[in-house]
C-alpha cells in the first residue's frame, strides 16, 4: 500500500505556484489576489478559509477576507458580489459554501462573473469543463487530478466509481475522470443515496472516489485488492478534539480498506491539501488572464 501524501504534493505545486507569483509580480509589479466571502460562523468553513488565506500569503498572493453575519440579506451579498466582479484590484473570488438556508446558493454562484470564478463553480465553467475548453476547474476535483497525475496513476481504461454527486466534488468528478484527458478517459460509474447494490458495483472498481460525507462508509468488504481510493471526507468529530480543533475523519474504514489498497488518501493529509493548491493555481490563472 502506497500513501498518495498530500501533504508532500501540496508543498511541491505551492514551490511552483510561488516562482509564478513572483515573476509575475517582478514583471507588473501587481501579486495575484483572491477574495473570499464568509457568512455566519460555521467551525469548517472558518477553518477552511482561514487556512485558504494563510496560503495565498506563503506564495506572495494577496488575499482579503470579507465576512458577514449570518443574518446578511441575499440582496446585500449579491451587491457584494457586483461590487468585487468590477473591482479591478481583485482577480478571482470564492463564497465560502455552505451559505444559511435563507440565501440561495445558485443564485450566489451565478452572480459571481465566471471569469473571476476561482472555485470553478459557475455554470458557463462546469459547461467548458465538460466540453474539454479552457476553464476553471472545481477545487477539489482538479486536486484529485493533479495527485493522480504526480504520481503518475494510469486511469485511462480504468473502472472508477464515484460516490457521491453533489455539485461541487462527486459530479464534476464523474466528468473530469471520464473526459478525453489525461488523467482521465476512465468508464466512470457516478453512485448517489438511490444507488442499488452498491458493493457489487464498488468491487468491480479499480478507482474509487468517495464524497459523502459519512464516516466508516468504505468499508473493506467494498474493495477489491489493489484498488486505489481516495477519499474525500472531511467529517468532523466534535467528540474528539485536537489542539489544531476538532478530529477529522474520512469517508473511508482507513485501517482496514488501507491493506488491501495499491494507493489511498489519508485523511488529514490527503485531498484537504490538493483542493487548497487548486485554489491557489485557479487564482494564478485569472491574475495571468490564462482563460478569459
Ligand atoms: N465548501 C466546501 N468546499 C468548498 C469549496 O471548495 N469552495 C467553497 N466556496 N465552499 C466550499
Amino acid at each position: 500500500m502506497n500513501l498518495l501524501d498530500g501533504k508532500h504534493v501540496s508543498e511541491e505545486l505551492k514551490k511552483q505556484i510561488a516562482i509564478e507569483a513572483a515573476e509575475m509580480l517582478e514583471k507588473t509589479g501587481r501579486k495575484p489576489h483572491l477574495v473570499a466571502v464568509l457568512v455566519g460562523n460555521d467551525g469548517g468553513s472558518e477553518t477552511y478559509v482561514a487556512s485558504k488565506m494563510r496560503n495565498c500569503e506563503k506564495v506572495g498572493f494577496k488575499s482579503s477576507l470579507i465576512r458577514y453575519d449570518e443574518t446578511v440579506t441575499e440582496v446585500e451579498l449579491l451587491n457584494k458580489i457586483e461590487e468585487l466582479n468590477q473591482d479591478k484590484s481583485i482577480d478571482g473570488f470564492i463564497v465560502q459554501l455552505p451559505l444559511p438556508n435563507h440565501i440561495n446558493p445558485d443564485k450566489v454562484t451565478e452572480a459571481i462573473d465566471y471569469k473571476k470564478d476561482v472555485d470553478g463553480f459557475h455554470p458557463i465553467n462546469l459547461g467548458r469543463m465538460q466540453r474539454n475548453l479552457p476553464c476553471f476547474l472545481p477545487a477539489t476535483p482538479f486536486g484529485i487530478m493533479l495527485m493522480l497525475e504526480f504520481y503518475g496513476i494510469e486511469t485511462a481504461g480504468k473502472n472508477c466509481v464515484v460516490i457521491g454527486r453533489s455539485n461541487i466534488v462527486g459530479s464534476p468528478m464523474s466528468i473530469l475522470m471520464a473526459r478525453n484527458s489525461n488523467p482521465g478517459n476512465a468508464t466512470v460509474t457516478l453512485t448517489h443515496s438511490k444507488t442499488k447494490n452498491l458493493t457489487e458495483i464498488t468491487l468491480k472498481a479499480d478507482i474509487i472516489i468517495v464524497a459523502i460525507g459519512k464516516k466508516n462508509y468504505l468499508t473493506a468488504d467494498m474493495v477489491k485488492d489493489g484498488a486505489v481510493i481516495i477519499d474525500v471526507g472531511m467529517n468532523r468529530e466534535t467528540s474528539e478534539k485536537t489542539k489544531s480543533g476538532y478530529k477529522l475523519f474520512g469517508d473511508v474504514d482507513f485501517e482496514n480498506v488501507a491493506p488491501k489498497c495499491s494507493y489511498i488518501t489519508p485523511v488529514p493529509g490527503g485531498v484537504g491539501l490538493m483542493t487548497i493548491v487548486s485554489l491557489l493555481k485557479n487564482t494564478l490563472s485569472a491574475a495571468k488572464k490564462e482563460f478569459y
